[in-house]
């Protein structure tokens, strides 16, 4: 399903069109501040999938995730309304997952809504694994977060 697609580090340029997904994907939406600040932060890597070219390049969802220490930590993940259910967070995920392991990540750490179904299920076939609850962590529905931990097997 995913044939095609382009994945590739964010630029400047792609911000407009990831502040728009996040506008259309959480309730209370990062700034268009937020991205631009993460694109300058060297422990942050912002990674966004598109159509292939010669396609118009639009990205169409981005991951980021910042390397600390030997840990990966997901701050966000998003795919357009439009392009769901295509594999692309599954790619994201797997290219970002990629990468971290590259620059050293022993362990990926994320927060998650308990209501948010299709993340829950997206992380946990990744073998994510719940370790513990943040009480009322989101402060717009007071909803607790899941904190999910996922672990490389040890290399011979
Ligand atoms: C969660 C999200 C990123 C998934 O993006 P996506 O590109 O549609 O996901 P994929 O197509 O790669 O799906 C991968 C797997 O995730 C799970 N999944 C995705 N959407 C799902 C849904 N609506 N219901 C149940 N499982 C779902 C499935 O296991 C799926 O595998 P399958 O298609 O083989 O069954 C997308 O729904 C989104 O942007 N949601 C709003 C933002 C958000 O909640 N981000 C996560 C914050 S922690």
């Amino acid at each position: 399903m995913t044939q095609g697609l382009t994945i590739c580090r964010a630029r400047l340029a792609d911000v407009k069109a990831i502040w728009a997904i996040e506008k259309l994907s959480f309730p209370s939406p990062w700034s268009r501040w937020a991205f631009l600040t993460e694109l300058g932060n060297p422990l942050s890597h912002t990674l966004v999938a598109g159509p292939p070219s010669p396609q118009p390049w639009k990205p169409w969802g981005y991951i980021i995730f910042w390397l600390v220490a030997g840990e990966m930590h997901i701050l966000n993940l998003a795919v357009h309304p439009h392009h769901r259910r295509r594999g692309i967070a599954r790619r994201l995920l797997t290219e970002a997952l990629s990468l971290a392991r590259t620059l050293g990540a022993q362990e990926a750490w994320l927060e998650v809504r308990p209501s948010n179904t299709p993340a829950l299920t997206l992380y946990e076939s990744f073998g994510f694994e719940e370790v513990g609850r943040r009480p009322q962590y989101y402060t717009d529905t007071e909803e607790d977060a899941l904190l999910l931990v996922f672990a490389w097997e040890e290399e011979e």
